[in-house]
């Protein structure tokens, strides 16, 4: 005679009414029991071949913001084909993308997929386009509206077909799949027999109270066994995003290497991010393509006149530096347009400006951006991680002692430091550590001593050792990532899988 808990007949009994097979979420429903109560009582009804687990494999495809976009829209291939027909049939792709009203970033993506639908002739000497007519709806034209109407679709393990769809529309990151695994329950025979001689739910206590003592009712009353080895529901408590975590982990570096936080505004002056630096008005990385410069308002104010116009004549001869600066005419208006700043030097120069007197130890850990087309590698906003020291007397040796302190405590042991070049420094070098995963050399910063030309406007008698590099490149490693967009991407399934750091 077996015996059975509390949840363990009720999980039957409501197998029985569902019709002897359910789902383990209609269980639940009906029965009122949590997930692991179901569960739990599932394996011994299991092991007592009262019913049977079944588990199937299912993916379930969802659409992506981008998805819902199209599914609206229609893909841009069709949309393409669409202007194409209006137009008459044969047109200039050009013509044909504005008449589609298609962001230029991704016609080319669309004409690729026409190429490969075969949905038209392309004639690549004049660049045209000809076709006679709207292809018939494709697979995953098809998909998409079933998505679109029913939200999500089930696919089950065998069906092969779906899958390549659904395969070919996650690799154009319009959907997202989930595997996921579906329980059944299924009353066995056995199982029906027992029903059917009728099992009566014996009232369980699971917890013993004061008053169930006093009385001495515990005497009489059925407590219920724990099994304290079941595994319990997943739980997500809430934790920083590991990228924060990485960020707060450089800040108590510092903190603990007697450094003190500086922060500053996203949006600068082009002078202090460069021209406080020296770097020449013509540099190539104050360029649009690499600068994001703003429109509105589309100037700031310059610090005070002394500075400025040091500023101004270290750039045209050098001034009093015995540099022969960069012979040229520095131009006011050009150092007043605003910059979304694209390193946190801007700040550190910008702190000096008002500090002179050593020892000084600052840092900070910010947000910076530049006008990079996004990669695996790269993304237009990232955090750099900068420091200085001033003091008498400290040189490059003293710079190389304190960033090997600094990554080492980051776990980079192996760093190396490879000469190279900045304006704004002399010497320079960069910081490079060796992942054996990569089996390379990578950059961790830059890094060198402030030059006289940035120094002498500033007012500043001693030597300044300063640094700054990607945070993300860090961050990379330490979670292990190949691309660095997952970073920013708030994926809740990898946010929630990866540790918490210590
Ligand atoms: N600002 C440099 C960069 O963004 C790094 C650097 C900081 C170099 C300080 C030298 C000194 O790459």
């Amino acid at each position: 005679m077996v015996e059975l808990r509390q949840n363990e007949q009720k999980v039957l009994l409501t197998l029985n009414k569902l019709g002897g097979k359910a789902s383990i979420d209609r269980i639940m429903k009906l029965s009122g029991l949590a997930h692991a109560s179901v569960m739990r009582a599932t394996l011994k009804l299991s092991k007592e071949k009262l019913a049977q687990l079944l588990e199937q494999k299912q993916t379930v495809v969802t659409l992506s913001s981008e998805g819902k976009t199209y599914a609206r829209d229609g893909l841009p291939e069709r949309r393409l084909i669409k202007s194409l027909i209006k137009l008459g049939g044969k047109a200039e792709i050009n013509r044909i993308v504005k008449e589609t009203g298609l962001d230029s970033q991704f016609a080319p993506i669309a004409l690729g997929w026409v190429r490969r639908k075969n949905w038209a002739t392309i004639k690549e000497k004049k660049q045209q386009m000809i076709a006679l007519r709207d292809p018939e709806k494709g697979e995953d034209e098809r998909f998409l509206g079933i998505l679109k109407a029913k939200k999500a679709v089930i696919i089950e393990e065998h069906s092969e077909e779906k899958q390549i769809v659904a395969d070919v529309l996650r690799r154009r990151k319009l959907v997202e799949v989930e595997e996921r695994i579906l329980r059944t329950l299924k009353l066995t025979a056995k199982g029906k027999a027992l029903v059917n001689k009728g099992v009566t739910i014996v009232d369980e206590v699971s917890q013993l109270t004061p008053e169930l003592i006093i009385t001495g009712k515990w005497r009489e009353t059925k407590l219920r066994k724990f099994n304290v080895t079941a595994p319990g529901p997943a739980f997500y408590p809430g934790k920083a995003h590991p990228l924060q975590q990485i960020i707060e982990r450089a800040r108590e570096i510092f903190l603990e290497m007697g450094f003190t936080e500086i922060r500053g505004p996203l949006v600068e002056t082009a002078f202090w991010n460069f021209d406080a630096l020296f770097q020449p008005q013509d540099h190539p990385a104050r360029e649009m393509q690499d600068t994001f410069y703003v429109s509105d308002p589309k100037t700031g104010k310059l610090p005070s006149e002394e500075i400025v116009d040091a500023v101004a004549k270290t750039h045209e001869n050098g001034w009093i530096t015995g540099s022969r600066g960069w012979g040229y005419k520095w131009n006011r208006k050009e150092a007043r347009r605003l910059v979304l700043r694209t390193h946190t030097t801007a700040e550190t120069i910008k702190y000096l400006s008002k500090h002179r007197n050593p020892p000084i130890k600052v840092f900070s850990v910010d947000r910076v951006y530049r006008n990079e087309q996004l990669t695996y590698k790269n993304t237009a906003e990232f955090h750099q991680i900068e420091g200085i020291v001033v003091d008498k007397g400290v040189t490059l040796r003293d710079l190389m002692g304190t960033l090997k302190t600094f990554y080492s405590r980051f776990g980079l042991k192996k760093v190396q430091f490879w000469p190279c070049y900045f304006p704004y420094t002399e010497p320079s070098a960069q910081a490079m550590v060796f992942v054996p995963q990569l089996k390379s050399w990578i950059e961790l910063c830059g890094m060198g001593m402030f030059r006289p030309e940035v120094l002498a406007p500033m007012r500043i008698e001693h030597p300044v050792l300063a640094w700054g590099g990607g945070l993300e490149r860090i961050a990379m490693l330490e979670l292990g990532l190949e691309d660095i967009r997952v970073l920013f991407s708030n994926n809740l399934g990898w946010i929630r899988g990866v540790p918490l750091r210590r």
